[in-house]
């Protein structure tokens, strides 16, 4: 089983996380079953920017984001290269290091 590495986040793990996880899921759905509280607004149908990650290591393993997912990205607080919308990226066969951004547009917007 490929590895997810979570790079610490102040609120949803401080410490960082290092967790097995099945080829094929989405990595918004391995972070929520392993308790890390990601944002999934939109409850994962690619219509909110709130599971923004950025993927540091492991990338190339991961199937390329569609139109939608990088209209919806262009929105995302913090945006980089490597951002994805976890609710639209699959583990693939190779481990992987992502980090969750500081913060949401939710949160920007609620301040
Ligand atoms: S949960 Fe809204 S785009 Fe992923």
């Amino acid at each position: 089983m490929p590895q997810l590495i979570v790079l610490p986040h102040e609120e949803i793990c401080p410490e960082g996380i290092a967790i097995d996880v099945p080829f094929g899921i989405s990595i918004c759905d391995a972070l929520l079953q392993h308790g890390l509280a990601i944002e999934h607004a939109c409850e994962k149908s690619c219509a909110c920017t709130t599971c923004h990650i950025i993927v540091r290591e492991g990338g190339d393993s991961l199937t390329p984001s569609d139109e939608l997912e990088d209209d919806m990205l262009d929105k995302a607080w913090g945006l980089e290269p490597d951002s994805r919308l976890s609710c639209q990226t699959t583990v693939g066969r190779d481990d992987l290091v992502i980090e969750i951004p500081k913060y949401t547009i939710n949160m920007v917007r609620e301040g």
